[in-house]
């Protein structure tokens, strides 16, 4: 699917991470990409993160799956919601909400959730930490949009829920399906379906917080240090007062500090591995069949197309010295030559046939039949 009537330069000049934006259906053709009863199968498995939020006399309700088929039958005619969260690691066609949005890069999204939810229901006035185009898919939905919060604006008084107490909409619209409403981070929102089979997307961003980096990347440089690297002064010498821990003393020990912390090398490498970690690193995705190197060799002088699994996280960096690192779900690979042209285009597309040069590489043979082995590729053929 893609975008027609949407200018991207404009965009991300004037919205992009600033204000809301409606954006009346803007595609070529809008085919909706999840019916509700199919959303509702995905919520009664295991491995799908879902959810119901309820709304009544007795206020909000949030339940979480997978649920027994049964609790949608006992779920009224109104003001109820069920979201699942991921559903493009699930269902290609929700996968592929995300390409027209891709002049964001990836390392920045996180998924799509969608929600489905009968007449009046919503998950109430919010706000969220990240950026979402919520695209409508089926049935209509009431938007309105509020002023910018923080983590001052006050919450109700719920255990499960993070809801605003005092939400004031400045601006509302009906959306239909098609259209797209873009929120960025902060700003308060309260979507509530008009009518029955209310499908919602929601194209979801990530953005790491500072104490999440600092920490992180801490937890992962202390894995390596040992007790023996400690301070040493060999070079002292007597003090006038010894109450002062002199300049130098600091200089010293704010250096142990930085070298570490600011070797920037080390933190892309880090950061490649961190940022690609699966959404749901439980999951197994490896296919029953291993498959050979040989095999492998074979299918691709043969011009066989390889397609990405949609919910295998893949980056690269480009090195100074001229190589690349790809990072797959936390794997790093250090790639070189037709390795390394596999490696950066395999990144911009989810489909890739491989060319003459890189199928008759060895690395490029070698690491595409560890990605398949691991479930992060896979041969488009048999399916
Ligand atoms: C919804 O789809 O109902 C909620 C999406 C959101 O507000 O983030
Ligand atoms: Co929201």
């Amino acid at each position: 699917m893609e975008l027609q009537n949407f200018d991207t330069a404009g965009f991300l000049r004037d919205s992009w991470q600033q204000q809301p934006l409606l954006i009346r259906n803007p595609w070529a053709r809008w085919d909706n990409p999840i019916e509700p009863d199919e959303l509702a199968g995905l919520a009664c498995e295991d491995e799908v993160e879902a959810r119901i939020v309820t709304h009544g006399v007795d206020g909000w309700r949030l339940e979480h799956g997978p649920f027994p088929e049964s609790r949608f039958a006992e779920l009224g005619p109104k003001e109820w919601t069920l979201l699942v969260q991921a559903a493009d690691h699930h269902v290609p066609q929700v996968a592929a909400l995300i390409e027209p949005f891709r002049f964001i890069p990836d390392w920045r999204i996180d998924d799509v959730m969608v929600s489905c939810a009968a007449d009046e229901g919503g998950v109430g006035p919010h706000f969220d930490q990240y950026d979402v185009f919520l695209i409508q898919g089926l049935g209509k939905r009431r938007w309105q949009i509020g002023p910018k919060c923080d983590d001052a604006s006050p919450l109700l008084n719920h255990g499960d829920l993070r809801l605003l107490a005092n939400f004031e909409a400045t601006q509302e619209w009906v959306l239909e399906p098609g259209d797209i409403l873009y929120v960025p981070p902060g700003f308060g929102h309260n979507g509530i379906a008009v009518g029955d089979n209310c499908i919602t997307y929601s194209v979801g961003f990530r953005a790491p917080s500072r104490s999440e980096l600092i920490g992180s990347w801490s937890d992962d440089l202390l894995e390596a240090m040992n007790d023996d690297d400690r301070y040493g002064d060999p070079d002292l010498e007597a003090q006038a007062n010894p109450g002062e821990i002199t300049s130098a003393a600091i200089n010293r020990l704010h250096a142990m500090i930085t070298e570490k912390l600011g070797d920037r090398a080390a933190f892309a490498r880090w950061f490649g591995q961190y940022n690609t970690t699966p959404k749901y690193p439980e999951m197994d995705w490896q296919p029953e069949d291993h498959i050979s190197e040989t095999e492998v060799a074979e299918l691709l002088a043969s011009g066989e197309a390889l397609r990405r699994n949609p919910a295998s996280r893949f980056s690269f960096i480009r090195q100074d010295d001229g190589t690349t690192l790809l990072f797959v779900d936390g794997q790093e690979y250090q790639c070189s030559g037709a390795q390394a042209e596999f490696a950066q285009q395999i990144c911009g597309h989810a489909n890739l046939v491989a060319d003459a040069r890189q199928a008759s590489s060895q690395q490029t043979v070698q690491m595409a039949a560890a990605l398949i082995n691991k479930g992060n590729l896979a041969f488009d053929q048999g399916d």
